[in-house]
């Protein structure tokens, strides 16, 4: 990887395959992300009384802020708008909607280093998304909710991008319910000291977006910016990636199952056929160069 690519134009065939070599994306605020922001916001307002709480943590119990961001989430992925908001995103994106597939946004809330307790949520450690038992193409669609500052920044670890992480992928339990309740869940993890530099974080404009590809190691810097976080995230699939296992290398996921069901067709939310699922799961471990 070595390229941070600013509101570029390229096609999305084009764009995709930089992804899986490793390059990242960053994008300003457009009508569509737009959309789905203040839908964020809205829900936020009504939770917290203000549609970008400054601080939310202060305060607030852990139990209760655990129950708000839980809440919170299960109102963002069931809200009657967020499908056709995600929709309409991926077509200002020129992605083909009739061979992208989509899963629900999903928010999530970094509050100041050390509020919750062990420092809670794996999402805080570094890892790659590909080890929770996705494909080599999985695409990280990552928009910031909130202005943030570095200090509570998403982070790029580029030393492993062709270095791999004695990690525990092969164990992922693809059962449980992690994405309603992920700070409970079995993650895997690295089972070996990360190097956290060199990093790489960027900073974007609220509204903006982040691309990068599901292979790509990083994590949630612990914020210490004195505001609570919030961002969004969903997950991209192309069909033809799936079906011929193009996407970033697999240089240390180890999971035998690749997680689809959750995703949907960018034309008619229809799903994955299982037999697609089986030849996806089946191409996890085949060796892909490293591009
Ligand atoms: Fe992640």
């Amino acid at each position: 990887m070595n390229t941070i690519y600013f509101d570029s134009s390229v096609k999305d065939d084009v764009r995709r395959q930089r992804l899986y070599n490793g390059q990242l994306f960053v994008f300003s605020a457009c009508p569509s992300v737009i959309a789905l922001h203040q839908l964020v916001c809205d829900l936020l307002e009504a939770t917290f009384g203000s549609p970008i709480p400054s601080v939310i943590e202060d305060g607030l119990p852990v139990e209760k802020f655990l129950a708000a961001e839980s809440s919170l989430k299960h109102q963002i992925m069931n809200h009657p708008q967020t499908k056709q908001l995600v929709q309409s995103l991926l077509q200002e994106f020129e992605c083909d909607l009739s061979k992208t597939y989509f899963d629900l946004p999903q928010l999530r809330i970094v509050p100041a280093r050390g509020y919750l307790p062990n420092n809670e949520g794996m999402f805080h450690d570094p890892h790659r998304d590909t080890w929770y038992a996705a494909p080599q193409c999985l695409i990280n669609w990552w928009i910031p909710i909130s202005e943030f500052e570095s200090e509570s920044a998403l982070a790029f670890h580029p030393l492993y991008w062709k270095q791999p992480v004695n990690n525990d992928s092969r164990s992922f339990n693809q059962e449980q319910d992690y994405k309603n309740n992920f700070r409970e869940a079995e993650f895997p993890h690295p089972e070996q000291q990360i190097e956290i530099e060199p990093e790489i974080r960027i900073v974007c404009p609220a509204g903006g977006v982040i691309l990068f590809s599901g292979a790509q190691m990083h994590s949630a810097v612990p914020n210490t910016s004195g505001s609570t976080r919030f961002s969004l995230d969903f997950r991209t699939v192309h069909y033809d990636d799936i079906l011929t296992n193009n996407g970033a290398a697999n240089i240390d996921s180890y999971s035998t199952v690749a997680l689809l069901t959750d995703f949907m067709r960018g034309t008619d939310l229809a799903k994955f056929s299982e037999e697609v699922i089986a030849s996806a799961s089946k191409n996890l471990l085949k060796p892909t160069p490293l591009l």
